[in-house]
């Protein structure tokens, strides 16, 4: 056995334990698209989905997307510097005007988005202030900063959500520019970014605010333009970033900014140089979903936003955990790691699918499933997934908080 064939054994103790216990819960294999799909033959709805607004399967987004592959079919063959088309470039300035920046720049993903603005802004004079619960697409840019000889930038955190933490980190930063990066709406805890707050900071230390809101867009503000709207900071945040593998129904990134910061990392980010551009039929869809949002967006974010209260009412009324979840994204706290499977394959084997997470993804006792509430979900489908979560989590404990106690291999 060669050392990667050991190393690999090794390192996959814990998925061989959950396998042989039968409750390896991931890469499950969805037979079609949507919230409502079927996985070995068997209906589920899947309620730890990102399509916020229900939109991805909708038949106008399909329509489009046909034809875009009629006319350009799924690849483009090379990076956007040789393959870019007009479809592309009207994307672009129309979401730079939607979200009331003065240029956009789209990549093939939300991931390589941010590893762009990170590794083409930082160098040795900046400093990169990370919220401690940062997604990976903006801890592994910040990695790839840091890794590159001669433009090493410093690199701090402050702690979750908190303006005097980050306040204290500008007051002592060691270089001259500092570059601020927060989520809008945190994926894993639904909580929303203290922007209003940050905001005034950086702005009295001089400081760059870029906020990833792929979970604010198309979920907050009156017309789903994210957090921004919701707290009324239109132009004091210089950079955003979206993903469109949410609300947008595909995948694919979207950098806003003023022409020139956008104009400096479309020449510069590795991640947008040397990976290639979009497929057009993914920009067809995302474009799609504009259309909507710009048509009837207030509509659909209100109508998510009653499905969300009433979520979260019955949730909270049948005595589950949510954190510090104030948004759709309502983790449902099990803490421990085997009620959390448990009650993962418990509705699964009913239909509904919520995704455990636990250890690495978040720290030991805060394992929890993920719960995302969505318009496209039904009255039905929220009520069945309630009465679901209500057996289980007597069943197993969620509720009472006591221990599960020793089970039987
Ligand atoms: C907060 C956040 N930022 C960025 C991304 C990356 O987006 P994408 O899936 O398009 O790479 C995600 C997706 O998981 C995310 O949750």
């Amino acid at each position: 056995m060669s050392w990667i064939d050991e190393k690999a054994h090794l390192e996959l103790a814990r998925i061989r334990e959950a396998r042989e216990k039968q409750v390896y819960p991931y890469f499950r294999e969805f037979e079609t698209g949507g919230l409502h799909t079927t996985i070995a033959g068997k209906p589920v709805t899947n309620f730890s989905s990102n399509d916020y607004l229900g939109l991805t399967n909708h038949p106008r987004v399909k329509e489009a997307a046909h034809k875009a592959i009629d006319k350009y079919a799924c690849g483009l063959s090379s990076s956007r510097v040789q393959a870019t088309t007009v479809e592309h470039v009207d994307l672009e300035r129309r979401l730079a005007k939607f979200f009331g920046f003065e240029k956009c720049l789209t990549f093939t993903t939300g991931y390589q988005a941010m590893l762009g603005l990170i590794a083409a802004s930082a160098d040795k004079e900046t400093t990169l202030v990370l919220d401690s619960f940062s997604h990976a697409c903006i801890l592994d840019g910040t990695f790839l900063a840091a890794g590159v000889p001669g433009r090493a930038p410093e690199v701090r955190f402050f702690n979750h959500n908190s303006a005097k933490s980050l306040e204290r980190i500008l007051k002592t930063r060691e270089r001259k520019n500092a570059l601020v990066l927060v989520e809008g709406v945190y994926s894993l805890d639904g909580d929303r970014a203290n922007l209003t707050e940050f905001v005034e900071i950086c702005d009295r230390y001089d400081a760059v605010l870029a906020v990833d809101d792929a979970h604010g867009t198309g979920t907050l503000g009156e017309h789903g333009k994210g957090l921004i709207e919701e707290l009324g900071l239109h132009g004091r945040v210089p950079i955003l970033m979206t993903a469109f593998s949410k609300t947008f129904g595909g995948i694919g990134g979207a950098l806003l900014a003023s022409t020139e910061v956008i104009e400096m990392v479309q020449h510069a980010a590795r991640s947008f140089l040397f990976s290639a551009s979009l497929p057009v039929p993914v920009v067809a869809a995302v474009s799609t979903i504009l259309d909507m949002l710009e048509t009837s967006g207030p509509e659909m974010v209100r109508e998510l936003h009653q499905k969300r209260d009433y979520m979260r009412g019955k949730l909270l009324e049948a005595g589950f955990e949510l954190g510090t979840s104030t948004t759709h994204i309502m983790p449902v706290m099990c803490r421990d790691e085997r009620k959390t499977l448990f009650m993962h394959v418990a509705m699964l084997e009913c239909g509904v699918l919520m995704v455990p997470i636990t250890y690495p993804g978040v720290k030991p006792g805060e394992e929890r499933l993920r719960v995302n509430v969505t318009r496209g979900h039904t009255q039905e489908d929220m009520d069945t997934a309630l009465e679901l979560l209500k057996t289980y989590g007597e069943a197993f404990f969620v509720l009472s908080g006591e221990d599960i106690g020793p089970m039987e291999d």
